[in-house]
């Protein structure tokens, strides 16, 4: 009894909560937890201490730096053990309303820029993607537009003026559309216009595009065959499709912080709805993951109008 209730008092804490939680994921120092829990260091430290004393956590030095790390199970005082197992069930798979995890994520994100290695991950081809993208698109032949449905800051489009005549990004957002205008003001590009408002009711003549492009924005409409009939109305027969989207993840808390509203799709559903729209799929395929990202893309091309069009799609 007297274990347990001595763990019930150290876990009846928030913050503690959040730390268990945030340690369940990874080990971590104190200089990490105190950014992710946005508290003093002096008070995280403290948490910490208390729960190391507790056989919470355990600490492990690394270099300069100490890590801490959730105890196993069978390291915890043994009267407790039950309780801690579904007290750590619960607690890892509660809302994480206060968002830690998206910290987490920035986090580590931040560590692993740190680590020695980078350098030549970012050297080697294919992370250097920026200067292979550009390499590889004066592959394409030369294009008349593109339209960039969903463009934000507009970096593809503006990759994409460097092979068509006029580009076309489209954006809801007034704010993406002001950095996407300046971006293309800082790279000299006079060939890119931005047109601010929804894709479903945009204002531009059928088919007047070689190629349309939805880049992560199905997700953000209510009705994503909307995005795709938009495309296919306002390709040429023949124009081009390129489409990137998330496959299915758990990161719910996108749809609060990020405004999504579909939580990614399977290459089968992208498949029928392409169809569905019109489209001849050229292509379709799921990136493997490259270094454990919470989330991964699929991609498909697909060419407009060389089958027969439901009159539903249009
Ligand atoms: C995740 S961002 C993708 C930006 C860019 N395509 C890329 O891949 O980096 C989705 C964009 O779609 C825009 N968006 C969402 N709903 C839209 C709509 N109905 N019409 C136009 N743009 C929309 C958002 O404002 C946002 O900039």
């Amino acid at each position: 009894m007297k274990e347990m209730a001595s763990l019930l008092r150290i876990v009846a804490d928030e913050t503690r909560l959040r730390v268990l939680r945030l340690l369940s994921e990874t080990p971590l120092n104190v200089t990490e937890l105190t950014t992710i829990l946005g508290l003093a260091q002096s008070g995280i430290s403290k948490q910490v201490g208390t729960l190391k004393k507790a056989g919470l956590v355990r600490e492990r030095r690394e270099g300069l730096k100490t890590f801490y790390r959730l105890s196993e199970e069978s390291e915890v005082p043994e009267e407790g053990r039950p309780l801690w197992a579904l007290l750590m069930e619960r607690v890892r798979t509660a809302e994480d309303s206060r968002h830690d995890l998206v910290r987490l994520a920035e986090t580590l994100e931040k560590r692993e820029g740190a680590a020695p290695g980078l350098h030549e991950r970012l050297l080697a081809p294919g992370e250097s993607w920026h200067a292979w993208s550009r390499m590889l698109m004066t592959l394409l032949p030369p294009m008349e537009r593109a339209v960039d449905l969903g463009c934000g800051s507009g970096i593809l489009a503006a990759e994409l003026a460097r092979v068509c005549d006029e580009v076309v990004g489209v954006d809801i957002s007034s704010q993406a559309l002001s950095a996407a205008r300046a971006h293309a003001e800082r790279v000299g590009l006079a060939n890119v216009r931005f047109i601010e408002g929804d894709m479903t009711t945009l204002d531009l003549p059928d088919g007047c595009c070689d190629v349309a492009v939805l880049s992560q924005t199905l997700h953000h409409l209510p009705d994503p065959m909307t995005g795709l009939k938009v495309a296919a109305r306002l390709l040429k027969p023949g124009g081009r499709l390129i489409l990137m989207e998330l496959l299915p993840h758990d990161e719910a808390w996108v749809t609060e912080k990020l405004g999504h509203l579909h939580l990614g799709f399977s290459a089968t559903d992208l498949e029928s709805m392409m169809e569905q729209a019109g489209f001849k799929i050229t292509s379709l395929e799921t990136l493997p993951p490259l270094r454990g990202e919470r989330f991964r893309a699929v991609q498909g091309c697909a060419v407009w109008g060389e089958r027969d069009v439901p009159p539903a799609a249009r």
